[in-house]
C-alpha cells in the first residue's frame, strides 16, 4: 500500500509539473522567437556553444550590494551603465546575483521578492533590454541558495522555464547546500534545461573550483569559477575560502589551457572600485584579469564610482587584451619571486605582457627584450621582428623592443604593454 501510495504520490507530482512546464510554455509562446504554437525550439549545441565568444563582459550585484538588491539598483545600474561609457567599452549584461528570489507559488514557480521587484522580474528585464543591455539573474543547484532562497534543485526545467520567459539572458548558478550531488551531473542537468527552454542563455558554472569545472565544463557552460570567493584585498587567503586578487592570479595561472571562445575559467567578479583595494591595486586586478581572458563582471558601485575607477573599468585598451579573438589565456613567462612577467599571445602576431609588482618596493624596471624567448608564443620573435611597445595605461607608445624598456613600477602595480609588429 505504502509502495502504492508513492507510486501515485510520485504519479501526481509528474502530471502536476508537466502541467505547470505546459503552461509556463504556452505563456512563453509569444514572448520569444524561438518558442512557436506552444512547442518550444530546444536551443542547437551549435548556437549554445558559440554564446561566450569573447569573455562575458558586466555588472553584477553581489560584490558591493550583497542582498540589499531591488528592481531599482538594476535598473539604476542599467542607466549608469549605459551614461558612464561602460556599456561603450563592452560590458552588456545586468546580473542580479543572490536574494532577488523569496518563495516558490503553488505550481512551484519561482518568485520575486514583491516587496523588492513590486512589478514582477519580467518588467526590470525588459527595462535592461530597452536600454540595449542584457539581463543575468542567479540561482543555485542546491535545494537553498548561499544565502538560503528557494534555489533549483528538483525545478531545473521549471525554472528554466520561467527565466526564458522572463527574458533573462545569462543564469550565474551556485553551489551551495549541494546535498551531495555530483557536480557535474547537476550542472548538466541545468544546462539541458536551459538549453531546452528554447531561449539562448548564457550560463555561468559558480562551483568554486571544487570538483575541478575546467576538466568538463566546456559544452556544458560557457565559464566557470576556479576558486572561492574573491575579497577586496591584493593578498590575503580568509580561513573560509575568501582570497585576494594575487592569491586567485596563483591559482589560475595553471588552467590556461582550458579556456579558449566560448569556454572560460572565472577568477571571479571584479573588486575595482571596492574600498580595500587602492588605485594600483585596482589596476593590476583588471590588468591582470584581462591577461587571463576572465570575464570582466564589474561588482562596485556604478553610480557613485570615482574618475579613477571609471578610467580603469573603461580602458578600452586594456579591455582589447582581454576581449581578443583568439581567446588565449595569458601565462606568467617569469617569476622573480615579487616581480613577475606574463604574457598574452593576440591574434594577428601581437602580444599583451604585463609586469607585475607583488613586492613592498618600487620595481625599477629595466628589461631587455631580446634576452628570452617567450616559450609559449612561437610567433612571436624579438630576433628577426621589432615591435612597437604601448603602454595600455599610459595610451602612449613607448619604444620598440630594439631597446630596454625601463620604468618603475609601484608596489602592487603593474606596467602593461602591447607588442605589434612594425610591418
Ligand atoms: C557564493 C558565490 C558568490 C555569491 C554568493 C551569494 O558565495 O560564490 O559569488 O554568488 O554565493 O550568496
Amino acid at each position: 500500500m505504502k509502495l502504492y501510495l508513492s507510486s501515485f504520490a510520485q504519479e501526481l507530482k509528474v502530471a502536476v509539473c508537466a502541467l505547470a512546464l505546459l503552461s509556463v510554455g504556452t505563456v512563453a509562446a509569444s514572448a520569444e522567437n524561438p518558442v512557436k504554437n506552444g512547442n518550444i525550439t530546444p536551443v542547437p549545441d551549435s548556437v549554445f556553444n558559440s554564446l561566450a565568444a569573447t569573455p562575458p563582459m558586466g555588472w553584477n550585484s553581489w560584490n558591493k550590494f550583497g542582498c540589499n538588491v531591488s528592481a531599482k539598483l538594476l535598473m539604476k545600474m542599467a542607466d549608469v551603465m549605459v551614461s558612464s561609457g561602460m556599456k561603450d567599452a563592452g560590458y552588456q549584461y545586468i546580473v542580479v546575483d543572490d536574494c532577488w528570489q523569496i518563495a516558490r507559488d503553488e505550481n512551484g514557480n519561482i518568485v520575486a521578492d514583491p516587496e523588492r521587484f513590486p512589478d514582477g522580474m519580467k518588467a526590470v528585464v525588459d527595462y535592461v533590454h530597452s536600454k540595449g543591455l542584457k539581463f543575468g539573474l542567479y540561482s543555485c543547484a542546491g535545494s537553498l541558495t548561499c544565502a538560503g532562497r528557494p534555489a533549483s534543485r528538483g525545478y531545473q526545467f521549471q525554472d528554466a522555464l520561467m527565466y526564458a520567459k522572463w527574458g533573462v539572458d545569462y543564469l550565474k548558478y551556485d553551489w551551495c547546500n549541494d546535498e551531495g550531488q555530483n557536480a557535474q551531473a547537476a550542472y548538466k542537468t541545468m544546462s539541458d534545461a536551459l538549453k531546452a527552454s528554447g531561449r539562448p542563455i548564457v550560463f555561468s558554472l559558480c562551483e568554486w573550483g571544487s570538483n575541478n569545472p575546467w576538466e568538463w565544463g566546456k559544452g556544458i557552460g560557457h565559464l566557470w569559477r576556479t576558486t572561492g570567493d574573491i575579497r577586496a584585498y591584493y593578498n590575503v587567503q580568509l580561513d573560509w575560502g575568501g582570497l585576494g586578487v594575487v592569491n586567485i592570479i596563483d591559482k589560475e595561472a595553471g588552467l590556461y589551457s582550458f579556456a579558449g571562445p566560448g569556454h572560460w575559467n572565472d577568477p571571479d567578479m571584479l573588486e575595482v572600485g571596492n574600498t580595500g583595494l587602492n588605485y594600483d591595486e585596482c589596476v593590476s586586478h583588471f590588468s591582470m584579469w584581462c591577461i587571463l581572458a576572465a570575464p570582466l563582471m564589474a561588482g562596485n558601485d556604478l553610480e557613485f564610482m570615482s574618475k579613477e575607477t571609471k578610467e580603469v573599468l573603461t580602458n578600452k585598451e586594456v579591455i582589447a587584451v582581454d576581449q581578443d579573438k583568439d581567446g588565449i589565456q595569458g601565462r606568467r613567462f617569469l617569476d622573480f619571486g615579487d616581480q613577475e612577467i606574463w604574457a598574452k599571445p593576440l591574434s594577428d602576431g601581437e602580444i599583451a605582457v604585463c609586469f607585475m609588482n607583488r613586492g613592498e618596493n618600487v620595481w625599477n624596471l629595466d628589461y631587455t627584450w631580446t634576452r628570452e624567448t617567450i616559450y609559449f608564443a612561437p610567433k612571436i620573435n624579438f630576433k628577426t621582428t621589432t615591435y612597437t611597445v604601448r603602454d595600455l595605461w599610459k595610451h602612449q607608445n613607448i619604444g620598440t623592443t630594439k631597446d630596454a624598456v625601463k620604468a618603475a613600477i609601484p608596489a602592487h602595480g603593474v606596467l602593461m604593454v602591447r607588442l605589434s609588429p612594425n610591418k
